[in-house]
């Protein structure tokens, strides 16, 4: 069985992050989300994985390779615009050969990983088996309708008043007649191919969809916050190694200090990730933390917050929590009155300075 990644789309909702970046390359735990789920289709012993890509290509090119890393053969399938899900599969199915597969949307983040799931399918061979959620946001989601026996009755992408509370999860198994439903689809609304229009397409022409609930949690990062909460998920399971050196410091609970990194006089509390090469002095990192390689961290506090790679913090009076701080940023109080003036002055000016 092949699986299908989606790493295309535009990650609007992650601005400015994703001004610079992919969505699916933001690290959580210090490991970009779209691991996760290269790891899980891995983890149920899939080899051949196809990722499908859009503007950011080259980056996630750059980032995840050819699957050397995980003994896998990994293809690129480049979109040409974002064009919905389903439009996804339809050009991919070169790649498919229209055999059954899994499909993981590289934004989403799955505690159970996907091994029963594709046992289950194996097993059970219905045309499509999705996953399902019960949210408190249930408009921001496909939602589907099921019945009494779990049976799936209807499923609507993103309704201004949901018939349930139940969500569709970014992870799906098809056989070949997914690719009938595709070819039959219309843009909706919002100009995409839906998945959900593909799956009541299955479901119209009395073709087999399973469900089953989700266990544990799961997450589809598609805001900030999202970012934030599956960073602490994750960090929940994260477990101690020391592989740094340690100055006159005391590490608390659970912490996974990187290679090269030097902590000096300062406290960490654990569950919490501490990059290689990262240098935190004078400092206080709290629970759900994730620093990232490079980072320096300064007189200051962090908690519960991602920090990525190369941000430099310095001397902040208050504690930075539940933040996200990109790349190479650079955040720094300084407390003297500046000695400098520093001035961008058009023609015809004129200053006045008065001791
Ligand atoms: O996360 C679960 C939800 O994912 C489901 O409940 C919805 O039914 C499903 O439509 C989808 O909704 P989103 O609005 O969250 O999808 P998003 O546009 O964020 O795209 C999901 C991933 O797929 C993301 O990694 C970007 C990628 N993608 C998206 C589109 C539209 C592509 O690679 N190509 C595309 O054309």
């Amino acid at each position: 069985m092949r699986g299908l990644i989606l790493s295309g789309g535009f990650g609007t909702r992650l601005r400015p992050l994703t001004y610079t970046g992919a969505k699916q390359l933001i690290p959580v735990a210090n490991k970009p989300i779209i691991f996760y789920g290269i790891e899980a289709l891995v983890d149920a012993g899939i080899k051949e994985i196809g990722i499908v890509i859009g503007d950011t290509a080259e980056e996630v090119k750059n980032t995840v390779g050819n699957g050397e890393r995980w003994n896998i053969t990994i293809t690129y399938i480049p979109q040409e615009a974002p064009l919905g899900l389903a439009h996804a599969i339809k050009i991919s199915k070169n790649f498919l050969k229209d055999e059954p597969f899994i499909m993981y949307l590289g934004d989403n983040l799955l505690k159970q990983g996907v091994y029963d799931l594709v046992k289950l399918f194996k097993n059970k061979k219905p045309n499509a088996l999705i996953l399902l959620t019960e949210v408190a946001n249930p408009q921001e989601f496909g939602v589907a309708v099921v019945d009494e026996k779990g049976i799936v009755k209807k499923l609507i992408e993103k309704p201004k008043e949901p018939p349930s509370n139940f969500a569709l999860v970014g992870v799906y198994l098809f056989d070949e007649v997914i690719f009938q439903a595709v070819e039959h689809l219309k843009p909706s609304w919002r100009n995409e191919l839906e998945i959900t229009d593909a799956i009541q397409w299955l479901l119209d022409n009395g073709f087999n969809v399973e469900s089953q609930i989700v266990k544990g949690w799961w997450k589809d990062t598609g805001k900030p916050d999202d970012i934030i909460d599956a960073n602490l998920l994750v960090l929940e399971d994260i477990k101690s190694s020391n592989k740094g050196t340690l100055i006159d410091s005391t590490i608390h609970g659970r912490v996974e200090i990187a290679e090269g990194a030097i902590i000096e006089k300062s406290i960490i509390r654990g569950p919490a990730i501490i990059g290689m090469n990262a240098k935190v002095s004078h400092a206080y990192i709290g629970p759900f933390s994730s620093i990232g390689d490079n980072v320096v961290i300064e007189n200051s506090e962090i908690e519960c917050s991602v920090i990525m790679e190369g941000a430099k913090i310095n001397n902040l009076e208050k504690r930075i929590d539940r933040s996200i701080v990109g790349k190479n940023v650079v955040i720094n109080q300084t407390d003297h009155s500046p000695r400098t003036h520093k001035f961008i002055l058009g023609d015809q000016s004129y200053v006045q300075i008065i001791k």
